[in-house]
């Protein structure tokens, strides 16, 4: 079969996901497009009707349709449901069925880079309480990590984030300046948020003075892919963790989806970098 994918959102032009599912298509020999399918919020119904028309496989939805793309569908996962958002659906025998690759994705990509990381006396401090955060939250939560805090601009929406937890996790909610305080108790830190994001990539949302040695530094930003947080870390000693890794395996996640192919990806995250400089087409 030829498999027929893509993504739904805007701006989607510079989208990466063309060249990462192409790569995965040819390492797993299938046959297959992958084509973007732009369209602003109100033009949704008539995106969905192409995809319906051209009889799709399966397809990633980006900003502005996490959401709004639940109206359209037959079935959802389980963590989709209480995440309220999906970026993945499958299509089988002309039924959408909807997921969310976020958290799983990046908990994946950690994983394979520090796979002695998340254990059971891990403590993590998640910087951030928007949408990647909350999928993240949940996955780190399944990871049974000993203490997952977490620190964002608006305390309430980071309260909010509490009603997803699972798990024993110790959480609390802690303001920026307590997280620079105590930074010295996390093994891990993952931001999440925008900061730091070009065409601000001046900023860092958090100092580092208190960061222990041997801890893991992790931004999901990939726009810079050195992002000034990521910068500050490494020249403390710190271990860093990029935001195109996790694109890479929320994308490996997606692909298991659509074909049931679980792809070996990891030495496609140097290659994903050379394409993100412009070094390679
Ligand atoms: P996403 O889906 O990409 O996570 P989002 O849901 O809009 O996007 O969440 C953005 C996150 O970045 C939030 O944690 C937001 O903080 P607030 O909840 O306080 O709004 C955070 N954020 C964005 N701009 C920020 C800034 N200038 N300073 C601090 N936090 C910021």
């Amino acid at each position: 079969m030829t498999y027929k994918l893509g993504l739904i959102g805007n701006p989607i032009g510079h989208s990466l996901s063309p060249w990462i599912h192409q790569h995965f298509l040819e390492s797993a020999d299938l046959d297959g497009e992958y084509k973007l399918y732009e369209g602003d919020f109100e033009a949704l119904p008539q995106v969905i009707q192409r995809l319906k028309d051209e009889q799709v496989d399966g397809f990633n939805i980006t900003v502005p349709y996490k959401q709004v793309i639940i109206d359209f569908l037959d079935e959802m996962d389980e963590e989709a449901e209480i995440l309220g958002a999906v970026n993945t659906v499958v299509q089988k025998n002309g039924k959408w069925k909807g997921y969310s690759t976020d958290g799983e994705g990046y908990v994946r990509s950690l994983a394979d880079i520090f796979p002695n990381l998340l254990t059971s006396d891990a403590s993590v401090l998640l910087l951030g309480a928007g949408g990647a955060a909350r999928g993240i939250y949940r996955a780190l939560m399944q990871k049974q990590v000993a203490r997952l805090d977490i620190a964002n601009r608006s305390l309430e929406k980071a309260e909010a984030l509490l009603s997803l937890r699972i798990g024993n996790a110790s959480t609390s909610v802690i303001s920026f300046e307590e997280a620079e305080a105590q930074l010295a108790e996390y093994d891990l830190i993952v931001q999440t948020t925008s900061v730091g994001m070009k065409p601000h990539q001046d900023v860092q949302i958090i100092r580092l003075d208190n960061l222990r040695t041997g801890a893991v530094v992790s931004d999901i930003v990939y726009q810079p892919i050195m992002t000034k947080i990521l910068q500050d870390a490494k020249s403390r000693g710190a271990q860093i963790h990029h935001g195109h890794a996790m694109l890479l395996y929320q994308g490996q996640l997606a692909f298991e989806k659509w074909t049931g192919k679980n792809l070996e990806v990891s030495h496609l995250v140097d290659q994903l970098e050379k394409k993100l400089r412009g070094e390679i087409n």
